[in-house]
């Protein structure tokens, strides 16, 4: 299994971490604009090697694409991150030409790869893909749900005062502060519904934590958030690579499913050899079907800023 991660930059370089640590991929391109960048990030990362104990190759290149041939999951992290007090949908400008123009090289050296978005905004960039490309559907897939239900757990294992490992819950929606769907009333701890452990007001500030969560660690930090994004992207490339068939949400061309058409928006789908082996639909309630209407129309609003 050879992967591409596009973007040497904190979220690029979590990701070739996480997937090296892993162990499951033989090789790892790191590509870069910045001459000399994703050398140097490859070159540190494989001196982690005999210390965490991995065998996985990591190889830099300055936007040398040739280097990506026969890559079987490229990831394209490439674009500017937020800044704090920006919503990821101000990025489109810029990161639209770059997702662009690095999808097109990278399925001119990898025609049949599986395509991970995690540019911003990444439903819209993820729609873009699919616009200017030919490759089917199953192949193009956006990483947000699997990053904002791994804040969702963090905040409920936070309010519920227990291990995060007892909880289980998901995001589905846009992956964007008002256009999350935590699915709360869904969420477990070891199977039991949290309302059974948790009053209403917690389970708000939950729902409402989580959605600004990518934005609570841009003011923290001055830029957009790396560690969860880059381990929330290997777990889906390691579900691929692994043929695992696990199910996360994943932001996917809809066709009628969720009654929603001609958009990416994050649902649940199961993740396999070939990329999204299935689009999974749950029954919702007729409050989330009514907040995953609301976020297709910010979505579709941020799709028409493309042209
Ligand atoms: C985030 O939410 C990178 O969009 C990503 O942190």
């Amino acid at each position: 299994m050879k992967v591409t991660v596009v973007g040497a930059g904190a979220v690029g370089a979590s990701c070739a971490e996480y997937i090296a640590i892993k162990d499951f991929a033989s090789e790892v391109v790191l590509l870069d604009i910045k001459e000399g960048y994703a050398e140097g990030k490859a070159m540190d990362l494989m001196q982690t090697a005999s210390l965490n104990g991995f065998d996985t190759k990591i190889v830099g290149s300055t936007n040398d694409y040739a280097k990506t041939a026969g890559s079987d999951v490229c990831v394209i992290t490439s674009g500017i991150p937020r800044k704090p007090g920006m919503t990821r949908e101000e990025l489109i400008g810029i990161n639209a030409g770059i997702v662009k123009t690095v999808s097109s090289s990278l399925i001119q050296h990898s025609p049949d790869t599986i395509i991970i978005v995690v540019s911003n905004p990444m439903d819209t960039m993820t729609y873009l893909v699919h616009q200017t490309t030919n490759i089917p559907k199953n192949r193009i897939i956006g990483m947000g749900g699997a990053l904002d239900s791994a804040r969702f757990k963090y905040r409920l294992a936070e309010a519920l005062g227990c291990p995060i490992s007892d909880v289980d819950g998901m995001v589905i929606g846009g992956h964007s502060d008002k256009g999350m769907v935590p699915l709360i009333d869904k969420a477990t701890r070891n199977g039991v519904p949290v309302s059974e452990f948790i009053d209403d007001a917690k389970k708000d500030y939950v729902v409402q934590e989580t959605k600004v969560g990518g934005a609570t660690l841009t003011g923290l930090l001055g830029t957009s958030a790396w560690y969860a994004p880059g381990a929330a992207v290997s777990g889906l490339v390691q579900a691929i690579a692994c043929d695992q068939k696990k199910m996360f949400p994943c932001s996917v061309l809809l066709d009628g499913e969720y009654g929603l058409n001609d958009l990416c928006i994050g649902v649940p789908v199961i993740l396999g050899k070939n990329g999204i082996e299935k689009i999974v639909e749950i029954s919702l309630t007729d409050a989330e079907k009514a907040k995953m209407q609301e976020s297709a129309e910010g979505v579709k609003a941020t799709n028409g800023l493309l042209s």
